[in-house]
């Protein structure tokens, strides 16, 4: 309770007076705060919008597509209900929506629907803007014609359009359905194929009518009334469905209705502050991407994507959950219904066709953006703790870490070092010298990260709020007035940062002579941007506050956070001379956050079930675009076992984004705290990621131009194998590595499905396993299970230093694991590690291919002379070759015609007779020349 209430009035308050005056504040919330967890959120039958559309039967109601056209490169048509009980002819006008079908390349379909302008709507419905990349739109395939076919047994035509070789969008008229099928042949993903498509359209208030919502004390007017759309949406040919974060549970989604389903809530969209969540449960954290992704043997991956950033719910439908409904849709084909609710917003939904899984997340990210590509520094290890007490305790913490021989590069400031939570100054008492303090970080390569919270404190006499109050840049409650709301600095005010303008406004303020007392070398961490408002509905703002343009909060509730996270990382890029890459790590999330910076999934616990799903969290996230994630290393609340600690250091060395956080109530846990042979396990699993920061970084900038996500689940390095499908516990970084986790105390075994035909290569010993098999193997406390794909190639940098920064100049290793062709391919991209330089073509991007017993290097970057060029003097100190079946004895480097080293080992096999690993010592050979070594 002690936590609770601190969360409440903020800690600590120096001050006796404020502090019981606070506690008196809080204390009329004592009763809700003994209770304060799930009962705090509303459910589906508490949400009327979801209670009435999850109680809709299929084809209970439907629409037909009348005058269907094309116009301007699009299919349009008018929606008009079929609804027997509409009698009333005036009421059909009035429900009329205007439906448009557009084609962009990669097989991308989009479909609107919105109310009819011409039918004066009393305002207009809120459409997502700044998500959708201006690039996409120009990609749009303008459509010539349609063809019209009498499909199965149908009264009435289906028009089609073309959509990609192979396949078609196709529009049944009535009752209106949109399907994506193969040409002439299978289908793919359809919408509506269940007629449960609902639009309840905005319509001036009757006399007598309630429209107000009540929920634990709180009242949401809702002046515009019900405004919900509901539809299905069903995959085809699909074994699972994933995607659609951020809760924790399992990585395939369950169903959550259906015969024989266990019932549940349904999944649920709605960014929050959720204290102390549980695992494995449906419900929605802080952040909201409305993009399922299918995958199934047969057929590979589809994709759908609603952009609205309203509460939404959906339904993972079981087999035969429609059994009473008459529908027939092709029996040939396996399928998953799903039904997506929503409370606000226009139907713009996005389909697309795969057919591999890194086509749906390249087709994905051409719409919503690929991510950002990082800094190096910030790719490697970062320490957190709410809080670092002062500059001193900084200070220890920093040398400790050279002490103890254990890099790290980021070292964070959580809101205890602010002036009484006022963003952007510094508790003088505490942090008298910041600049000081982040030179003599920087000395060592190392960097600050300081909190800065959407949340204004309402004090006259900070000039944010002064300034953000004059020019009216608060969002208004539902009277007009600046909504008030309270967070860590008490009575507090929230941005617009739905206007452009504002968004600047705040971009400027971490400009160097902005943000007193900030370097180049600080970045920034954007938390409670759900937003969380202690005393707010769902401890959220009220979905009545209004934004800009009477837009109100309900209709882009899951995108506050995004603009924000949008709006700081734009700062970070326009301060100074505007040449280093953000660094913003964000809590809440949207689709399209990925272009912004990195996320993690918040207040964890230290438990083994917490280590166990954030392996599933972070997959999601990563299916969904957001590649950079991770989540807090040793759990949030509580004090970590040091198995457990160990554990998830060895876990998090794997994480995309790898931070170690506590909270504040809980004991110190700096990697050195536990014993010298606990210090030693976690300083080895720091030393793994420093060593695969080469490999990371190239990782990044293939996520940064594919959208394909550093670590994948399997699936989607092997589609067509079904044991990896529901397989959450192992994940690939890259299409080299596998990596087990260990989630339970004192294992001593663990059992591994390496999948494939080929060779893994433990990353440890070098023992070999044949692919195809699940393997029960003995583990220690040292390590966890990693595996090298074989046929592949892994560049690593293998000197310890203290930071990334450091290391810049350092050798490279190549580790070769050759499949069974003798052959092996792998990647290093390099660059400054810095500036945006790398966009104009600075950098080195290098394939290495091994084949015929030679392994060459070829330019991948496109050579453009008289631009930015990128160069390196560091070269190859070392190759590891596994798999070697031929005794070559020396090596010839062409074109210096030079020999090198080679020696046995330093890998032991686990088969006498089996194939041999080699090292070529000193090769010295350049990453930026073209070079070929051969084996002879
Ligand atoms: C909540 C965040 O999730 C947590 O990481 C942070 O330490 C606290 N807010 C305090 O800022």
């Amino acid at each position: 309770m002690k936590m609770e209430m601190e969360r409440q009035i903020g800690i600590p308050n120096r001050n006796p007076a404020v502090f019981v005056f606070l506690l008196l504040l809080v204390s009329c919330q004592l009763c809700s705060v003994v209770s304060w967890k799930k009962e705090e959120f509303r459910n589906c039958n508490q949400t009327p919008f979801c209670k009435r559309a999850r109680g809709r039967k299929p084809s209970s109601s439907s629409f037909a597509a009348h005058d269907v056209s094309i116009s301007d490169g699009d299919l349009t048509a008018r929606l008009v209900p079929s609804d027997k009980t509409l009698e009333d002819q005036d009421q059909i006008q009035i429900k009329q929506l205007i439906l448009t079908l557009s084609v962009y390349q990669d097989g991308i379909l989009r479909l609107r629907i919105d109310e009819d302008p011409k039918l004066d709507p009393p305002k207009k419905r809120f459409e997502v803007p700044d998500v959708v990349m201006p690039e996409f739109l120009s990609k749009k395939l303008w459509l010539q014609r349609l063809s019209t076919e009498t499909i199965g047994g149908d009264a009435s035509p289906s028009s089609i359009v073309y959509l990609l070789d192979g396949y078609e969008a196709v529009l049944r008229h009535d009752p209106f359905e949109v399907y994506v099928r193969k040409k002439g042949g299978n289908r793919v993903v359809s919408m509506n194929s269940h007629g449960l498509f609902d639009f309840e359209l905005l319509r001036v208030k009757k006399d007598g009518e309630d429209w107000e919502e009540r929920f634990k004390g709180h009242t949401d007017t809702r002046p515009f009334g019900p405004q919900s759309i509901s539809f299905d949406v069903s995959f085809y040919d699909a074994d699972h469905v994933y995607g659609i974060p951020e809760r924790a549970t399992s990585f395939a989604l369950k169903p959550t209705r259906g015969p024989g389903v266990e019932e549940s809530e349904p999944y649920r969209l709605f960014n929050l502050d959720v204290f102390e969540y549980i695992h494995d449960s449906p419900f929605g954290l802080y952040g909201s991407i409305p993009l399922m992704i299918s995958h199934g043997k047969s057929r590979g991956t589809s994709g759908f994507f609603w952009l609205n950033a309203a509460e939404m719910q959906i339904d993972v439908l079981g087999t035969g959950w429609d059994a009473e409904s008459g529908i027939s849709l092709p029996t040939s084909q396996s399928r998953i219904d799903t039904h997506w609710m929503s409370e606000a917003g226009i139907v713009d939904a996005f389909f697309f066709v795969g057919p591999g899984p890194k086509d749906v997340v390249r087709q994905y990210t051409s719409v919503t953006g690929t991510p950002a590509m990082p800094q190096l520094f910030a790719v490697a290890y970062h320490q957190c703790r709410w809080n670092y007490r002062d500059e001193e305790d900084v200070e220890q913490v920093d040398s400790k870490f050279d002490e103890h021989d254990i890099p790290y590069d980021v070292l964070w400031l959580d809101i205890e070092h602010t002036d009484g939570k006022r963003y952007f100054t510094w508790d003088r008492m505490l942090f008298p010298h910041p600049e000081e303090m982040q030179r003599k970080l920087a000395a060592k390569g190392r960097h600050l990260v300081t909190i800065v919270d959407p949340h204004i404190k309402r004090d006259d006499s900070y000039f944010l709020h002064k300034e953000a109050t004059e020019k009216q840049y608060y969002v208004r409650d539902a009277t007009g007035k600046d909504y008030d709301g309270w967070c860590w600095s008490g009575s507090s005010s929230y941005l617009d940062m739905l206007r452009p303008e504002i968004r600047s406004w705040w971009a400027e303020k971490f400009s160097f002579e902005n943000y007193v007392g900030s370097t180049p070398s600080l970045y920034i961490w954007n938390d409670m941007n759900e937003p969380s408002v202690f005393n707010g509905p769902e401890v959220t703002m009220p979905r009545d506050a209004l934004h800009v343009e009477g837009v109100e909060h309900r209709e882009l509730h899951n995108a506050y956070g995004y603009y924000f996270h949008m709006a700081t990382a734009d700062g970070l890029v326009k301060r100074g001379d505007g040449r280093d890459r953000p660094f913003v790590l964000s809590r809440a999330v949207f689709a399209g956050s990925q272009r912004h910076g990195a996320v993690w999934t918040g207040d964890n616990s230290a438990d083994w079930d917490h280590l166990r799903v954030s392996v599933p969290m972070v997959l999601t996230l990563g299916l969904t675009g957001i590649s950079f994630s991770g989540a807090d290393v040793g759990g949030f609340f509580g004090n970590p076992e040091p198995e457990l600690l160990v554990r998830w250091y060895q876990l998090g060395a794997y994480y995309p984004f790898f931070r170690a956080h506590a909270h504040h109530d809980t004991k110190r846990r700096e990697p050195w705290l536990f014993g010298e042979k606990n210090t030693e396990r976690i300083r080895e699993a720091i030393h793994t990621r420093y060593m695969l920061l080469p490999y990371f970084y190239t990782l990044f900038r293939e996520a940064n131009t594919t959208g394909v996500p550093v670590i994948r689940p399997l699936w989607m390095e092997f589609p067509s194998e079904e044991a990896t499908f529901s397989n959450d516990e192992a994940f690939m970084i890259g299409s080299s590595l596998l990596v087990q986790g260990i989630y339970t105390e004192h294992a001593r075994h663990a059992s591994v499905y390496l999948p494939g035909k080929e060779l893994w290569y433990d990353t440890k010993t070098g023992v070999a396993y044949k692919g195809g098999k699940t393997y029960k193997l003995d583990v220690n406390e040292e390590s966890i299970p990693a595996f090298q794909r074989a046929g592949t190639i892994i560049p690593r940098k293998d000197r310890f230093r203290r930071s990334s920064t450091q290391m810049v100049n350092d050798p490279y290793t190549l580790v070769i694991a050759l499949n069974s062709s003798q052959a092996a391919e792998g990647e290093l991209y390099v660059d400054d590690g810095r500036s945006f330089g790398f966009q104009e073509g600075a950098y080195i991007h290098r394939r290495f291919v091994f084949s015929d017993g030679k392994l060459t290097s070829v330019n991948m970057a496109p050579a453009a002379p008289g631009q930015n060029q990128f160069s390196s003097e560091c070269v190859i100190e070392r190759i590891i070759l596994q798999g070697l079946s031929t005794g070559q004895k020396s090596a010839l480097i062409e074109p210096a015609n030079q020999k090198a080293e080679i020696e046995l080992g330093p890998l032991l096999l686990h088969s006498k007779k089996g194939p041999t690993a080699i090292t070529i010592r000193k090769p010295n050979v350049r990453i930026a020349d073209d070079w070929v070594i051969k084996l002879f």
